[in-house]
């Protein structure tokens, strides 16, 4: 029971990265509120929830009257937050640069980038009445390296580390740890749609085999990771792009 008596709202929650969170965290004690949009997997997550611990609410996180009120729902139903993970986020593959339209562009600033300064916005008064808390931004190891046709995608996650950085030294003061984390090839629709849009895992160096360098992840390991991040054993884990990518980022060829 590693989060037993902290609060913790989760975005994205309903599907991939965000559901493996949100249950892990609940698995271990955590209250959690997840935030987000397919709201169907997202009530059917909280009604499948056997903890008691877990809560759902559907929102668009680029609208600033849905992150406030799933923010107000958060502290009525858990009465604070202590933690908040930042996990939604949308990715267009196949264009170059020339070939993204303005709506695509402005959108994915406003999934991967403009939701979670909103969400930060919102939430960090009550982490600050809580006495201090962990936020977690889920970046991407397109963060520091590439693959070809995601310019809108590797601009906002090398912005989510900027600005993760930013905010660790802003509220430093107020003992508040933000963190961001370069995740690698995970086994969620983002990466299966998107290995399909590019013609397979082979094509872009990756591999399936468990016992390889740069696998593709269960969801449940990155949640593993947020976990270590939210808890008190990171209590000197403040500004850093953490790496959980299977050692992709270390390959060379
Ligand atoms: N899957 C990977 O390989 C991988 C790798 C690196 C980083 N990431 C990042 O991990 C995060 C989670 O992705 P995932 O792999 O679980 O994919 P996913 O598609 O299962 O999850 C994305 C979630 O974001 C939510 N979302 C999208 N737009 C939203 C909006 N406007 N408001 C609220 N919620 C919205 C969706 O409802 C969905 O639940 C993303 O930020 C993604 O960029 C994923």
């Amino acid at each position: 029971m590693m989060f037993a008596g902290k609060n913790i709202f989760v975005t994205g929650a309903a599907t991939g990265i965000g559901r493996a969170t949100a249950c892990y965290l609940a698995a271990e004690g955590g209250h959690v509120f997840g935030a987000g949009l397919d709201g169907d997997e997202g009530r059917e997550l909280a009604a499948s929830d056997t903890t008691g611990r877990l809560a759902f609410r559907e929102s668009d996180l680029t609208r600033e009257a849905d992150v406030q009120a799933a923010v107000a729902a958060a502290k009525e139903r858990l009465g604070g937050l202590d933690a908040v993970v930042n996990c939604a986020g949308i990715y267009p593959t196949g264009k170059r640069l020339e070939e993204v339209s303005d709506e695509e562009w402005d959108r994915t600033i406003a999934v991967n980038l403009t939701a979670i300064f909103r969400v930060c916005r919102a939430t960090l008064p009550l982490l600050r009445a809580a006495g201090g808390g962990s936020i977690v931004n889920i970046a991407s190891v397109h963060a520091d390296a590439t693959v070809p046709g995601v310019p809108a995608y590797a601009a906002t996650k090398a912005a989510v580390v900027g600005l993760s950085r930013q905010m660790a030294l802003d509220y430093a003061v107020d003992r508040i740890r933000v963190n961001a984390l370069l995740v690698g090839s995970v086994a969620t629709r983002m990466t299966l749609d998107g290995l399909e849009a590019a013609g397979g895992a082979e094509a872009l160096g990756l591999s399936f085999e468990p016992n390889r360098i740069a696998r593709i992840a269960n969801p449940s390991e990155i949640a593993t990771a947020i976990g270590f991040l939210i808890s008190d054993a990171a209590s000197f884990v403040t500004g850093s792009a953490m790496q959980v990518d299977g050692g992709l980022l270390a390959r060379l060829l």
